[in-house]
């Protein structure tokens, strides 16, 4: 594989909110995609959302529904990874646990069959190297962190490790842009990278802000949005994000920088144990019921 226009096989990991989104762009990019899930339910809750997320453009004209029809017929599923030996490319998006995403690594390195495979990984907070280094293949892993919707919002911070190709890096970027049609920003393999080392703190600083009885969510929510023209306050941004994930990335990033300001509150974890996560469970910071 020398040329981006090359890439035509893409697996992605997981289908959940970001897998969904990932596998939707790729699709819709004309790429024949293979998404790795666990079971025949995630499957289907996948299908669901990805389903969802066509309607919706449809509904806003923005796809047609022929072409709606055969994306879906690019994208097909299995729950055996081994499946993956073809792919030229594969982004995994399970959720930010380190053990499952090494363990993913390692299988993907032993199935892979074009030495020249990227392996990247949807983390926002993870280290690269460390996820690089469950693979004998470090110079092809990298990350890339999109953002939600995935098929809405244009950015990819692209992460290399010390250990990533640069002509890895490059064949990714080009791949992103030309390809995809995504904006890429090149970020430090740091807990964070860019994007979350400023959104991460203003957002646990607002659950700090409803935790303390400072102000209730909806006054926040409108005071960003309606004073700072942000699309969403952030209440409801991280109802979206997911708050298990947010929990997870505050987590990791608190432990990598000892940065007070990114430590999740304990409202964050008791939402998190309660199983209220956000949009995605029906309740969080907001009731979607
Ligand atoms: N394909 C293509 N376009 C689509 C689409 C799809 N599947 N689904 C929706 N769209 C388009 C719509 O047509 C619409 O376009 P238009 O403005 O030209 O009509 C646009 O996307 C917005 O869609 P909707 O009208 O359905 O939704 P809203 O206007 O209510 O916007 C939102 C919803 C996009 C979520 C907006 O509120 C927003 O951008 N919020 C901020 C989200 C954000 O900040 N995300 C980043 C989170 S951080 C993250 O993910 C990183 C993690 O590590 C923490």
């Amino acid at each position: 594989m020398t040329d981006n226009a090359e890439i035509s096989r893409v697996g992605v990991v997981g289908c959940g909110v970001m897998g969904a989104g990932l596998a939707e762009i790729s699709a819709k990019a004309g790429l024949d995609v293979l998404v790795a899930v666990t079971s025949t339910t995630s499957e289907q809750a996948g299908r669901k959302r990805i389903e969802r997320s066509l309607a919706n453009a449809v509904a806003k004209g923005k796809l047609g529904e022929d072409e709606r029809d055969s994306l879906l017929e690019r994208i097909t599923f299995t729950t055996d990874i081994g499946d993956f030996a073809d792919r030229q490319l594969v982004v995994e998006a399970v959720t930010e646990h380190e053990p499952t995403k090494l363990k993913i690594f390692s299988q993907l390195d032993a199935v892979l069959e074009d030495d020249e495979a990227i392996l990247a990984t949807n983390t926002s907070s993870l280290s690269i190297m460390r996820i690089a280094r469950a693979t004998e293949r470090p110079g092809q892993v990298i990350g890339t962190h999109f953002f939600n919707p995935v098929p809405v919002l244009p950015l990819v911070e692209v992460v290399g490790s010390l250990l990533t190709e640069q002509s890895a890096h490059d064949r990714l970027a080009a791949f992103l842009t030309d390809v995809l049609g995504k904006e890429v920003v090149r970020a430090p393999d740091r807990s964070g990278f860019v994007v979350n080392a400023l959104l991460v703190p203003f957002l646990m600083a607002a659950m700090r802000m409803v935790e303390s009885g400072f102000a209730a969510a909806a006054d926040i929510d409108r005071g960003m949005t309606l004073g700072c023209a942000h699309p969403m306050g952030p209440l409801r941004l991280a109802d979206l994000i997911g708050l298990d994930t947010l929990h997870a990335v505050a987590t990791e990033m608190y432990e990598e920088h000892k940065e007070p300001l990114h430590a999740p509150p304990p409202l964050l974890a008791r939402m998190v144990d309660g199983g209220l996560l956000g949009k995605k469970s029906g309740r969080g910071f907001y009731d979607y019921r």
